[in-house]
């Protein structure tokens, strides 16, 4: 009964709204015990912009996941609590909901779990979330919403679930490319990036080969030829396996456009550099995908490439007030 009236609370809810899922998206994989509702959602937003969930209370997730910016930020590599700086650049958080795996080594496997990660790392937040506990249950505001939320006290369980819940719900589905795909409004789409998407799925570039599906990414572990050695060993760096050496998790391409600079390093400042990579065929590697050949492609090709990489912007995801 009381599962019921929670439902039909939800039903009404105007957080429905906020999870409409895009033509051509799955169902959004939500575990048993982290359904979604508005009391979830209002506390792991107002958790997700507070800097009290760092040590010096100086950096909150915001900090380095920016609205405006598909939730990435323009740092080649975040500086967290005192200015220290990480090894990583900051991805987006759109359509995180659907990653089977997180970080770019794929070594963590729920967005609850992923969490902990910034709350621990030096980098980051610095802290322990056991601290950032006592913080919380000496503010009324965050006992009110976390009571309302999970029917508890603030604790690790409410922390890591209720941001999680805010996380879902950062879905991107809505660019002039989907317009263009879904709703058949062909005029959407200008010449040359109608040009840059057929190259982009074509056999010549094989880009979709690993950007694939609708969120733009198989999820597989790919090396793309970035360097002859690299400094971050990827997913070795997990698993150990030489096999896995310099391989990184292959990022979707949504937001492409306001998501620079690009790589696991930040490297490529623009896509234009992005481009001309792929088109060398990268820098011989062992472990590089043999997908990754000279394109020859023309001066006009780029552009379209780039261009049509630039049509995956959602406006409406990167304004959406109710994000924010
Ligand atoms: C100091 C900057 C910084 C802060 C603060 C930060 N992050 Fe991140 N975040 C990063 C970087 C850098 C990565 C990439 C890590 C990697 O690939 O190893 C990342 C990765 C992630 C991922 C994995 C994305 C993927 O594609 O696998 C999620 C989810 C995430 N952060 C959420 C959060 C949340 C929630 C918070 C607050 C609790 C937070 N981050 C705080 C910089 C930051
Ligand atoms: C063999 C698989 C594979 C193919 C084919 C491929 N990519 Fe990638 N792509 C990757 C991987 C892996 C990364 C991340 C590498 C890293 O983090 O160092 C990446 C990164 C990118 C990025 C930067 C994303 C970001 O958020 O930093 C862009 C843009 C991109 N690829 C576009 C393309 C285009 C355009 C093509 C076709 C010309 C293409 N890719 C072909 C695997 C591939």
């Amino acid at each position: 009964m009381s599962c019921r009236a929670q439902e039909d609370k939800f039903q009404d809810d105007p957080l429905n709204s906020l999870i409409q899922i895009p033509a051509g998206f799955p169902p959004i994989p939500i575990p048993a015990d982290n359904s979604i509702n508005l009391e979830r959602y209002l506390l792991g937003k107002k958790l997700f912009y507070n800097p009290i969930m760092s040590r010096d209370s100086s950096i909150s997730c915001a900090s380095c996941h920016r609205p405006e910016l598909a939730f990435s930020d323009q740092e080649i590599f975040s500086k967290g609590v005192g200015g220290a700086i990480g090894s990583r650049n900051s991805p987006s958080l759109a359509n995180v909901a659907y990653h089977p795996y997180f970080t770019r080594e794929g070594g963590v496997s729920s967005l609850e779990m992923q969490i902990l990660v910034p709350v621990q790392e030096h980098a980051e937040f610095d802290f322990n979330i056991l601290r950032i506990v006592d913080r919380l249950n000496q503010d009324s505001q965050f006992i009110k919403m976390s009571l309302e939320a999970y029917g508890r006290l603030p604790d690790p369980f409410v922390i890591t679930r209720s941001i999680s819940c805010f996380e879902r719900t950062l879905i991107s589905g809505n660019s002039r490319f989907d317009k263009f795909q879904n709703e058949n409004k062909k005029y959407v789409l200008s010449v040359s990036e109608t040009r840059g998407m057929d190259l982009f799925f074509s056999k010549r570039t094989q880009c979709s080969f690993c950007h694939s599906g609708f969120n733009f990414t198989n999820y597989a572990f790919e090396n793309n030829g970035l360097y002859k050695d690299y400094l971050d060993f990827g997913r070795f760096r997990l698993t150990g396996d030489t096999a896995d050496l310099a391989r990184f998790k292959v990022p979707s391409l949504r937001n492409i456009e306001v998501t620079s600079p690009y790589m696991h390093d930040g490297s490529f400042p623009n896509l234009e550099a992005v481009i001309e990579h792929y088109n060398e065929g990268g820098k011989p590697n062992v472990q590089k995908n043999q997908l990754i050949v000279p394109l020859h492609l023309t001066k006009q090709e780029k552009k379209d490439l780039v261009a049509f990489l630039k049509s995956l912007t959602d406006i409406e995801f990167i304004q959406n007030p109710k994000f924010r």
